[in-house]
């Protein structure tokens, strides 16, 4: 989401006039969009802004913005912390950056906070999002990312986002084809949706399925993926949806956060241990192709060492293609803030490196099976160390082989040949 972000608030700007620059030495504008799910992330975010004093030094009439969630949490404090920074924005704000940045060159001494968490998308001109698109928002020209809706419902117990990124807000279909559309004339093979949970996504009569049935008859799209997808909003009509298209990628990220139905209660997900389990059958048995990654947390307040084994248990019932493993964090505010954070740092780490480690086996053993299958790889780009190109299969998984590079931007049918826990190595047929 921030990555999106970012892309909407550099798009803004170079409308404006403005341009990239390599080093923050030579800009008269730094932004820094911040995550702040984590204390970790937060706390890289306010160390580097910190670093950055030495820029303000050097050149006094630099713009400084705090972009993101850390602005949007810490509001005001930023200023009393890093009393350099000119504009705090927050997450629902980024549109009025070139306004603010205007205005800031104008009035260098005032601090501007812009924080105000929006009930409604703003109603903008029609075509206004995909003005915003030209060329794609990753490295890859081939990848581009449309954000279908912001903030979140969920209210994970633990989860900073809803507090940060407000009330869910979906735009409009007409809206997000219009902008696939623009990507797709300007290059774009492979669209990925975003939102905190797509599954909810609504807007007027249509659901997430419709959108993506919707999305799919862009001419000229070969790809479609989307994250993140919560397990409890996972429909029939979303699974037939997938199984039934060939744009639409065979991948799901499902995170399942928890094996121990005692966990998945305190964190307010919605499911049991057993709902999970049924739903990734359900799932597997529409797509047998179907790539299933995860994200998982250890040291959840009241976290026994039972439950840290029901994940463990979890990982090897469900076979996932990833998982992304994190120690919890005491997020101020979020209702699991208010229990006590009672396993030691020290027991988190040894269960996140037992569960690293039983996530890795699971991954290698999963990838081998794909020796010697035929898998549909879009061709990306060089690799930057090896002499090779690489692209994704359909399941998102990272393969390398060799080639000229005549076939960037094509799907390929790729043989593999090598599994390894976090890519695959083929051979183009
Ligand atoms: N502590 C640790 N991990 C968290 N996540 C979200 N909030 C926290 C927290 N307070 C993880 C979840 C989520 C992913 C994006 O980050 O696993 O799915
Ligand atoms: Fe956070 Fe839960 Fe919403 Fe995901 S679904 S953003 S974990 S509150």
């Amino acid at each position: 989401m921030n990555d999106a972000d970012s892309e909407v608030m550099g798009r803004l700007l170079e409308r404006e006039g403005y341009g990239k620059v390599d080093f923050p030495e030579g800009a008269d504008v730094i932004i820094l969009n911040t995550c702040s799910v984590r204390q970790h992330a937060e706390d890289r975010a306010l160390s580097y802004l910190a670093s950055l004093k030495r820029v303000r030094k050097e050149n006094p009439s630099t713009v400084f913005v705090l972009a993101g969630c850390v602005a949007q949490r810490l509001k005001s404090k930023i200023f009393e912390k890093t009393p350099f920074v000119n504009i705090v924005l927050g997450t629902d704000n980024i549109l009025e950056l070139p306004k603010l940045i205007e205005e800031a060159f104008q009035k260098p001494n005032e601090k501007v906070l812009a924080t105000e968490v929006k009930g409604d998308l703003p109603k903008l001109a029609e075509g206004f999002w995909s003005s915003l698109s030209y060329g794609c928002a990753k490295n890859s020209e081939l990848m581009g990312q449309v954000t279908i809706m912001r903030g979140c419902d969920n209210f994970c117990s633990y989860c900073i986002v809803p507090y940060v990124r407000g009330r869910e807000k979906s735009k409009p279909v007409s809206d997000i084809v219009s902008e696939v559309e623009q990507k797709v004339a300007d290059g774009c093979k492979e669209i990925m949706l975003l939102g905190q949970n797509v599954n909810s996504y609504r807007s007027n009569s249509s659901d997430f399925a419709d959108l993506l049935r919707e999305v799919e008859k862009v001419n000229g799209l070969e790809r479609i993926r989307f994250m993140t997808s919560h397990p409890k909003d996972v429909s029939e009509k979303l699974i037939n949806t997938i199984r039934d298209s060939s744009k639409i990628c065979e991948h799901l990220h499902l995170p399942a956060q928890s094996g121990s139905n005692r966990i998945l209660e305190g964190m307010n997900r919605g499911y049991t241990r057993q709902q999970y389990l049924e739903l990734i059958d359900k799932i597997k048995r529409e797509i047998p192709k179907i790539s299933v990654t995860t994200d998982l947390m250890v040291g959840f307040p009241g976290e026994k060492k039972e439950d840290f084994e029901d994940t463990l248990r979890l990982v090897e019932d469900v076979e996932f293609d990833a998982a992304f493993t994190f120690k919890y964090s005491a997020r101020p505010g979020t209702q699991a803030a208010k229990e006590k954070d009672d396993v030691p740092l020290e027991t988190k780490k040894e269960r996140l490196a037992e569960l690293n480690e039983l996530c890795e086996k699971m991954v290698l053993e999963k990838n081998r099976r794909l020796l010697g299958k035929v898998e549909e790889v879009m061709v990306e780009r060089f690799a930057r160390k090896e002499k090779k190109l690489v692209g994704r299969t359909r399941g998102n998984k990272r393969v390398f082989f060799s080639g000229d590079g005549k076939d960037i931007g094509e799907l390929l049918p790729v043989e593999i040949e090598k599994a390894y826990t976090w890519s695959l190595l083929g051979r183009v047929r």
